[in-house]
């Protein structure tokens, strides 16, 4: 069986990532998204909330979990037995900084394969960190993240 990990922040989860996961479960039997449980990043959306959001927007796919970890990434696989990491690429500047991840990760465990799907065109531009900054501003999210997930973004702000 081959089981994939696609790891992140998920800060929160954008059609970006949506993408990536949709397309990539197709190519691997199970897919876990496993979400990074980092004390030295300060999210703005707690562990739970990001767990919640990456179900509402998967929940049309079988073979996606929803997972979270702490420590190294190989570790984490090891445990799930996983040897493939699923990664998206927007950019040449996203490249440079996988490109020596993907290399690290296979130093640290060789059984390690790094897959790069190339990110859609129609979402190349959108990070989590921009779509947090219209959040704010109030501007309209379509299209920019899973439905299911807009009214809790919105949500964080009117808070
Ligand atoms: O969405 P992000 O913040 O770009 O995801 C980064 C992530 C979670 C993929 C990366 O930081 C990671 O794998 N961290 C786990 C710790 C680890 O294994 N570090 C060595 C390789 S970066």
């Amino acid at each position: 069986m081959k089981t994939a990990v696609y790891p992140g922040s998920f800060d929160p989860v954008t059609n970006g990532h949506l993408d990536i996961i949709n397309r990539s479960s197709k190519i691997v039997d199970k897919l876990i998204v496993a979400i990074l449980n980092n004390s030295n990043k300060s999210p703005l959306f707690s562990l739970e909330e990001r767990v919640e959001m990456l179900k509402l927007a998967t929940s049309h796919l079988q073979n996606v979990e929803i997972a979270t970890f702490s420590g190294l990434l190989v570790d984490f696989m090891s445990q799930a037995n996983a040897n493939i990491i699923v990664k998206g690429l927007r950019s040449v500047i996203d490249f440079e900084y996988e490109f020596q991840i993907a290399l690290l990760n296979k130093v640290l465990d060789t059984n390690t394969e790094t897959l790069f799907l190339m990110t859609n065109r129609n979402y190349s531009y959108i990070s989590s960190s921009v779509v947090k900054d219209v959040a704010k501003y109030g501007g309209d999210l379509t299209g920019l993240l899973p439905e299911a997930t807009i009214e809790i973004v919105k949500r964080k702000y009117k808070k």
